[in-house]
């Protein structure tokens, strides 16, 4: 049997099994990781507080996160058939009544005044002549521009807009060196560096907080 781009395939991912297909990145069982940060922070929050996902693929990080901890969820993705994939993973759930889905930009996702708690972010964070070491992958799921950095600073500015004072969020960088990188764009005394997880030398979890 032969397998189209479009052939829907499926993958346990904590609490879910996630749909998606060779047009969207493939979920990466680490990322879990980041689902499970998330749903230890909202433990902070007892008022059902939402939480935000930018850059949300097909949308498991977020939703793991959502169902665990049973918080509403806000998803941003720009790519219209991650986002559909996202949509029936809610679904499939039991947990789409719960869960907002935009499609288009993060950078102009988010209305004047829409605060988050938490937000969670997975972006392309590859400078662009490192993308083809990943030929499988979709290049707008990997492609940070040329220093790789150029949606994290979207997703930088995003926190600094769309935070609550205190709340934080955690965003996925391409090892401990890059999250080293990020800590000096910290440009805004709004926003401030926190812990990193480390997965491996290529993959963490860095937290920043509002101030
Ligand atoms: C690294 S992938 C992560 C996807 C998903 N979280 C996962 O783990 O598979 C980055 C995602 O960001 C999306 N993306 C790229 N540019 C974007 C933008 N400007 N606004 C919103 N989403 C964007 C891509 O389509 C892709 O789905």
């Amino acid at each position: 049997m032969t397998t189209s781009t479009t052939t829907t395939r499926t993958c346990p991912f904590g609490p879910l099994v996630v749909e998606y297909d060779a047009r969207v990145l493939t979920p990466r069982p680490w990322t879990l990781a980041q689902s499970h940060w998330a749903v230890e922070v909202l433990s902070d929050y007892d008022d059902g507080a939402r939480l935000l996902e930018l850059c949300a693929g097909a949308g498991h990080i977020g939703l793991a996160a959502a169902v665990t901890a049973e918080r509403d969820l806000l998803q941003v993705e720009l790519d219209p058939v991650a986002a559909a994939y996202a949509a029936s993973n809610a679904r499939r759930a039991g947990w789409s009544e719960h869960v907002e889905i935009r499609v288009g930009p993060l950078q102009a996702a988010l209305q004047t005044g829409e605060r988050f708690r938490v937000i969670v972010a997975d972006p392309p964070y590859l400078r662009s002549e490192a993308i083809e070491r990943w030929p499988l992958d979709p290049v707008r799921a990997i492609d940070g521009g040329l220093d790789g950095l150029d949606l994290v600073r979207a997703c930088l500015d995003v926190a600094a807009h769309h935070l609550e004072p205190g709340g934080c969020l955690l965003l996925q960088v391409a090892g401990p060196s890059q999250a080293t990188q990020v800590e000096k764009l910290l440009a805004t005394p709004v926003l401030k560096a926190g812990e990193v997880r480390a997965i491996d030398p290529e993959r963490a979890i860095m937290r920043i907080d509002h101030t």
